[in-house]
């Protein structure tokens, strides 16, 4: 089909313009004809109604513009609701039928359908919708050309369990709501990953989708997939099945990194050691990477070797070490000094062991930044966005009076007198982020 395609937002859109499956002869001349004067083909007009529309899109992509005669259809939003399980995140749906019923224009409506036209059609009527949701796809929205250039951080857990998707979070909400950032919190891990879960959401199925098809990933599939934690903080998450191995070079997750970079103007990314190794052009473009790591032997040994990795892997990666969970009652496998020594360089920044405020902020479905924010973990990282806001160099975002302003991290890290041995008591440099 040769349509003209509405200007592209996020960069490539892939998807055809426009499809429809109507039930009877004049509708699929009415459509067609209105197709012709807005310079659409009219080769995507399909006889059967929205039965046979979800067979075809079981097995075939969606349009950006879907328009469906339900006349077919004895209980139309129970096949708009399957319609909803094969239909691609963003697509426009616009319905026909018979029924002039206010209480199903409402139901449709709720469900996400975009329009819906009463028959017999009208040319008008058709055209006004068709332009409507012409209009749609192709104005700008205010998430379409964010103001500060976008920057990634990626979260890495040089072991499993160690608190890596703890400070994602964290760090997600802090960039959110104490830094003003459109943010998104991309959780790579999308068997196991604790993302949408952590905030008390159910992350939806588009990322498992794109990880499929990653020729479906553009600006209106992501806009349906994204699921929103506040009004800044959007999550993109996946609990895919356990039987389904990953079957990815990668590729869907670089798409996804680009497009969220015209959308948004932070990333932060949960992204499991192996998939970094697999695929360590993930690492591409980041800002930073932060490496954490609990005060363990095991731990030091895959900082170590990771950090070589990288050198070649990802040379333009300057990656950070974060060492988590260290316990105020000095019971730690490792002391600090021993573990710098065997990492080779020094540690960034040192998190607290705080197994209470954390387990209540999973209990609460809550950011350690929010819910544990005044807590020393809370504060700590809260105060640790602010300075990867620094240090990526973009500018700071108005506070509003009302809201506290995050504790700069020097303070937060002198005022932690936790550390296990006296050896390990903090020199104010040497936990200051460098
Ligand atoms: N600073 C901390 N103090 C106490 N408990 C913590 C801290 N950080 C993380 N935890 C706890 O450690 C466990 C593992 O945390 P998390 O899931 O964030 O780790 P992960 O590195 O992402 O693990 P996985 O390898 O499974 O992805 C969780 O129960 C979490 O609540
Ligand atoms: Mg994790």
């Amino acid at each position: 089909m040769n349509e003209q395609r509405p200007a592209p937002r996020f960069g490539i859109p892939k998807r055809d313009l426009f499809k429809a499956f109507v039930c009877d002869d004049l509708s699929m001349d009415l459509v067609g004809a209105t197709c012709a004067t807005l310079g659409w083909s009219g080769g995507c007009i399909f006889k059967g109604g929205i039965k046979n529309a979800i067979q075809s899109l079981s097995i075939s992509s969606s349009p950006s513009i879907l328009f469906i005669d339900l006349s077919d259809s004895t209980v139309p939003l129970r096949d708009v609701n399957a319609l909803a399980e094969v239909c691609e995140p963003g697509t426009i749906v616009i319905v026909g039928g018979h029924m002039n019923d206010v209480r199903l224009y409402r139901d449709l409506l709720a469900s996400g359908i975009q329009d819906y036209l009463l028959k017999p059609f009208h040319p008008d009527q058709l055209r006004d919708s068709f332009v409507h949701a012409q209009t749609i796809l192709t104005s700008p929205r205010p998430s379409d050309t964010p103001d500060i250039p976008h920057f990634q951080v990626s979260v890495m857990g040089a072991r499993g369990g160690v608190g890596a998707s703890m400070i994602a979070s964290a760090l997600a909400w802090s960039m959110a709501l104490h830094q003003r950032r459109t943010t998104t919190l991309l959780d790579l891990d999308v068997h196991f990953g604790t993302s949408a879960l952590g905030f008390d959401l159910s992350p939806g199925k588009g990322l498992a989708e794109a990880i499929d098809n990653p020729s479906r990933i553009d600006g209106l599939f992501l806009e349906r997939a994204l699921v929103h934690a506040s009004e800044k903080l959007s999550v993109l998450a996946a609990e895919a099945s356990i039987m389904q191995p990953l079957l990815s070079d990668g590729t869907a997750f670089r798409l996804l990194q680009e497009e969220l970079k015209t959308g948004f103007e932070c990333t932060i990314a949960d992204l499991p050691r192996d998939l970094a190794v697999m695929c360590p052009h993930l690492l591409g473009d980041i800002h930073t990477l932060l490496l954490v790591a609990e005060p363990s032997l095991a731990c030091a040994r895959d900082i170590f070797r990771l950090l070589n990795w990288l050198k070649t892997a990802a040379p333009l990666v300057r990656p950070q070490v974060i060492l988590n969970k260290m316990a105020a009652n000095g019971i730690i496998e490792i002391s600090l000094g021993d573990f710098e020594k065997a990492i080779e360089q020094a540690v960034d920044v040192i998190l607290p062991d705080d197994p209470k405020i954390v387990r209540e902020c999973a209990r609460l479905g809550k950011a350690v930044t929010d819910a544990g924010r005044s807590s020393k973990l809370g504060q700590a990282l809260q105060a640790y966005a602010a300075n990867l806001i620094e240090q990526v160099g973009a500018p700071s975002a108005p506070t509003s009076h009302t809201e506290a302003k995050p504790p700069a991290l020097a303070s937060v890290l002198q005022k932690m007198s936790f550390w296990g041995t006296k050896k390990d008591a903090p020199s104010q440099n040497r936990y200051a982020v460098r």
